[in-house]
């Protein structure tokens, strides 16, 4: 099992409050995105999950458990999935394999079975500065994944590419997550992008960073983000999702990236 339960979490730096009395439960092998303006505290919550910080008050249970620090069954990866630029796809994918002490023979398989995995074959020896952005972040992905993490942490992993590497990566990832589901929390601008690879959104305010809403979303898996974006459920989603960050003090543009 690995649920991920968050109970009454309050973080404050100095006078400046965060997160406030934040509940939230996420089920075994559930994906949820976390959708919210710049600076409603995301990162914060995902950091506070992942251990790297401390809840002022509250706490995190993980499968029951209080969280107390990093731990080896939980990955958390960022926007620009910092490679290695000095070394090749198989060193960054093997990169976490190698820092748990995980035997050369299992490693080597499991790196090649995960760069199979996102369509790198062929591409084992380059280094990164020979890959297209959007390779660089499949060698992210890989790498997360080839740890195989109970919990899969990811702050806006697709946010700095462009729309059409990022739909492709939306595919990759839920071709993936139907192989082999963990539970993830995916912090994202884009309502599009939460919709389509979510069971639920759960969308957050600032000033402080509280939940304000938390959304099913029906679509059955496996999944195609086509034929999601044209479902009529789609827009209704959208549409909801919307109302409810527009609510916020900043412009909001069209496209689904409140905040930016
Ligand atoms: N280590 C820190 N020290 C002080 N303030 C911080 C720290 N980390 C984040 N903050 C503040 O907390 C708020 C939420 O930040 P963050 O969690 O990064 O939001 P988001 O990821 O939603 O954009 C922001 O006002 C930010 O400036
Ligand atoms: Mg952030």
């Amino acid at each position: 099992m690995a649920t991920i339960s968050a109970q009454s979490v309050q973080k404050s730096f100095d006078s400046l409050e965060v997160l406030s009395r934040l509940d939230l439960e996420i089920q075994d092998c559930e994906f949820v995105s976390i959708l919210g303006p710049s600076g409603c505290g995301k990162t914060t919550l995902l950091r506070t999950v992942a251990g790297l910080e401390k809840a002022t008050s509250g706490q995190i249970l993980l499968d029951g458990q209080p969280v107390t620090g990093p731990r080896p069954d939980l990955t958390l990866v960022f926007q620009n999935f910092r490679l290695l630029p000095w070394r090749t796809v198989e060193a960054n994918v093997g990169y976490g394999l190698r820092l748990r002490g995980v035997p050369k023979a299992e490693a080597r398989e499991r790196v090649q079975q995960k760069i199979d995995m996102v369509g790198l074959r062929g591409y084992e020896k380059k280094y990164p500065y020979q890959l297209s952005g959007g390779m660089q972040q499949r060698v992210g992905l890989a790498r997360a994944l080839a740890i195989d993490p109970k919990y899969l942490l990811m702050d806006e992993p697709f946010g700095a590419l462009d729309a059409q590497t990022r739909e492709l990566m939306q595919e990759e990832l839920l071709s993936i997550w139907a192989d082999s589901p963990k539970t993830v929390m995916f912090v994202t601008h884009s309502i599009d992008e939460a919709i389509v690879l979510s069971d639920r959104v759960v969308v957050m305010e600032a000033k402080p960073g509280r939940i304000v809403d938390d959304i099913r979303i029906p679509f059955e898996r496996p999944r195609s983000a086509v034929d999601i974006r044209t479902d009529p459920v789609f827009a209704e989603l959208r549409q909801h999702m919307w109302g409810l960050l527009r609510h916020e003090d900043r412009p909001v543009a069209a496209g689904g990236a409140p905040g930016e």
